[in-house]
């Protein structure tokens, strides 16, 4: 037997579902990164005209067929929009139907006032077949997360950051996060240990091309956001 310590999995979390096939943010994206082998799903979440919508940006020109920013919009007016391929824009609700246990699900707040909603959704989820294991939530919006911490102690949530902060992964441990989301700009092997000491996981965003897959692999993460989802299971098994 060998003395070589078995190396981490990776997990393979589809970005958007799987934007570098499918419209973003759209069932249709989710579904391939289901069939390419994805355990989970990464959507964004707004919360507008008394909605939880699944699209990234605040403004729907990039995405939909629509104009204007979202927040002054009606939820009517948004799903009567394409957002690719004859998409409509989900709901959370839909995206938990649908994804059904075929994965586990990241709901990133993008929004204001998205906490409240999104916990409250999550805990009539919780009285169907999702388990707090199989879902995570996450944001740039530090206060916004921490106010899922308050709503619901028991949700898992990962803390989304762009740059290196002077003390690592710090800020994760003492928001109570399960996980720290770095982005792949920044991340580094020391970075990585201090979140491992701390307990967190570590998964890094965005990792599309083969050469960074491995080196996040050696760099042993826990796993990596993608849009191609088939590029990194090689590295999940
Ligand atoms: O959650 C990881 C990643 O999705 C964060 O960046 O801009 O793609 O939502 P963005
Ligand atoms: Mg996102």
């Amino acid at each position: 037997m060998s003395d070589q310590p078995k190396r981490r999995k990776l997990l393979c979390i589809g970005h958007r579902g799987a934007m570098g096939h499918e419209p973003e943010n759209t069932l249709l994206s989710i579904e391939k990164a289901i069939s390419l082998g994805a355990s989970w799903v990464e959507i964004d979440v707004y919360f507008v005209d008394g909605h939880l919508v699944v699209i990234h940006d605040d403004r729907l020109e990039r995405t939909t067929n629509g104009t204007g920013y979202l927040s002054k919009k009606t939820f009517e007016y948004l799903r009567s929009l394409d957002a690719g391929k004859g998409q409509k824009i989900p709901t959370l609700k839909e995206v938990f139907d649908f994804i059904n246990g075929k994965a586990g699900l990241n709901i990133e707040l993008k929004g204001p006032q998205t906490a409240e909603p999104v916990t409250d959704l999550i805990k009539k989820q919780l009285d169907r077949r999702w388990r707090y294991e199989n879902i995570l939530v996450s944001s740039f919006n530090h206060r916004e997360l921490l106010n899922v911490k308050r709503f619901d102690p028991k949700v898992r949530i990962g803390l989304i950051i762009a740059e290196l902060p002077v003390d690592n992964a710090a800020l994760a441990e003492r928001l109570g996060c399960y996980s720290v989301h770095p982005s792949i700009e920044f991340i580094n092997e020391v970075f990585v240990h201090d979140a491992h000491k701390r307990g967190l996981k570590v998964f890094v965003f965005t990792v599309n091309i083969p050469e960074d897959i491995k080196r996040m692999a050696s760099l042993e993460v826990d796993g990596v956001f993608t849009d191609y989802p088939e590029r990194v299971v090689k590295f999940s098994g």
